[in-house]
């Protein structure tokens, strides 16, 4: 029976955004992020055209990766980590993302990491656009909605590209870009968020701008993965989705077909156009229905079918339900919401968990696409208690992350191509949905509270252990 292959890619994944800090060192300019505040579930978070007097920003700090990164890494390595996934700061290298000349301090900075990693034979996923775009291009062109942008993103990439070819072979273009396809896309992944202040929950979507942002990063996406396959053939090029597995909440045919609907826009259509290349049947009549029109440009079509990625990456926390009647009980989420499933318990942030879940979705995406997968998120967002003796018992983490190796290890014996595996915020970092840091992931406890208050202080939790013995067994030891 087949069980995780040699290479497999066991790790951890973080994004710049949550966990770098250093917001304006050494030249870097502002994101979107770092125009965010900090938040709750009662109180959404908020994004704000100017820094407010008394608002706390989290991301300005965060976990201080920025200045940590030797030590972070080290301690990935002492867990046996063979994959690091973290994002790039677009800002550090082009501050307001219109320059005609990177910042060299910000792109030594990826060279220190990327050494660091080396050092340790640690092999870098990274991720190009995760969460966060210069806050000069929201001003400039509303973000994503500009076409335009995909000119400053491909000098970015090609900037990176040349710059890190040496030291980077798999890159992912956009964290979960069917949050675009979603109207929490609009402050978390496009910036179509020009002259707004105010929680990330009551922008005024306009569907139809939000559809035409995402297909410029659909090209976007397409030309970096064409200029790698032409120029740098030793890349390999992934997407990423945040698949929110949606089951139907009974057998009725409404409530199947409703499932259907939103597994299709949700979680089908960003990867049917990266993976396949072309825009799904499905989505004509979803535009039709929602006015939604495309403009596309002259070569749009043939791009999407020359930037086809060569693995397919994607996050998984929850599964949660549809139905066709109102009235059934809503559960949460980080980009949306859905029913609740009566079988499923859910965490302290009412986010389901459902480990079978990942096994089931696993084998949907293989069948769809057939080429290699990759889970680079998963994790279980809990409050962590320290101990009198500094210990952090984090079991029910521990329980999460386990039930959700052994369903992935079904996946594999059924015959999926699973390249790795890299946990969420592996170390901890700030929430992107409410930008909390108490809510907490990681097998490394940072000592830095809601408030910003904090030594920043690195502490290994009881999963830091087990995590270096699954990895020490390829997965084998469990308990
Ligand atoms: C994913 C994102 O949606 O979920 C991460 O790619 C995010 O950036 C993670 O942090 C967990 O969500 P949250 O809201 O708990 O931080």
């Amino acid at each position: 029976m087949k069980t995780f292959r040699n290479d497999f890619l066991w790790g951890g994944a973080t994004a710049a955004n949550q966990f770098e800090g250093a917001w304006d060192a050494d030249g870097k300019g502002p994101s979107t992020s770092d125009m965010c505040t900090n938040g709750s579930p009662e109180h959404p978070k908020r994004i704000t055209r100017q820094w407010e007097e008394g608002a706390f920003y989290p991301s300005r700090e965060a976990s201080d990766f920025y200045h940590h990164y030797e030590e972070d890494i080290a301690l990935m390595a002492e867990m046996g980590y063979k994959t690091f996934r973290f994002s790039i700061a677009w800002t550090r290298i082009f501050p307001t993302g219109m320059e005609n000349t990177p910042n060299e301090a910000g792109l030594a900075f990826y060279d220190r990491v990327l050494d660091a990693c080396r050092k340790h034979g640690i092999e870098p996923l990274v991720t190009i656009s995760h969460y966060e775009m210069p806050y000069a291009l929201v001003e400039k062109c509303n973000g994503w909605e500009g076409r335009e942008c995909i000119g400053y993103f491909m000098n970015y990439c090609r900037t990176i590209f040349e710059r890190y070819q040496g030291k980077v072979t798999y890159w992912l273009t956009f964290n979960e870009i069917n949050a675009g396809a979603m109207p929490m896309g609009n402050v978390m992944s496009l910036g179509t968020v020009k002259g707004y202040t105010g929680t990330i929950l009551d922008f005024p979507d306009n569907p139809r701008v939000r559809f035409q942002a995402l297909h410029h990063q659909f090209v976007a996406s397409a030309k970096a993965v064409k200029l790698a396959h032409d120029k740098y053939p030793q890349f390999q090029m992934g997407n990423m989705i945040c698949f929110i597995t949606k089951y139907p909440l009974t057998c009725k045919p409404g409530d199947i077909l409703k499932a259907q609907q939103e597994m299709q826009m949700m979680n089908w259509f960003c990867s049917d156009v990266q993976v396949r290349g072309e825009y799904p049947y499905y989505a004509g009549r979803y535009f039709e229905e929602n006015g939604i029109e495309i403009r596309m440009e002259e070569g749009d079509t043939e791009l999407l079918k020359e930037g086809c990625v060569d693995f397919y990456t994607f996050s998984y926390y929850m599964s949660n339900c549809s139905s066709d009647e109102p009235g059934a009980e809503i559960g949460h989420g980080n980009l949306t919401t859905g029913l609740k499933n009566p079988y499923l318990k859910a965490s302290a942030w009412d986010w389901q968990i459902d480990p079978q879940g990942l096994r089931y979705t696993l084998n949907e995406i293989y069948s769809r696409y057939q080429i290699p997968m990759m889970v680079v998120e998963n994790g279980l967002g809990a409050r962590d208690a320290v101990e009198e003796d500094g210990s952090i018992n984090d079991t029910y983490r521990i329980d999460y992350l386990r039930q959700h190796i052994e369903e992935m290890k079904e996946a594999v014996k059924d015959g999926v191509d699973l390249m790795g595996y890299t946990p969420w915020g592996c170390i901890d970092l700030v929430s992107a949905s409410t930008g909390e840091m108490g809510k907490r992931y990681g097998m490394i406890y940072v000592d830095k509270q809601d408030d910003g208050t904090g030594t920043l202080e690195r502490k290994r939790k009881k999963s830091f252990e087990w995590y270096k013995r699954v990895i020490a067994s390829n997965g084998e030891e469990l308990d």
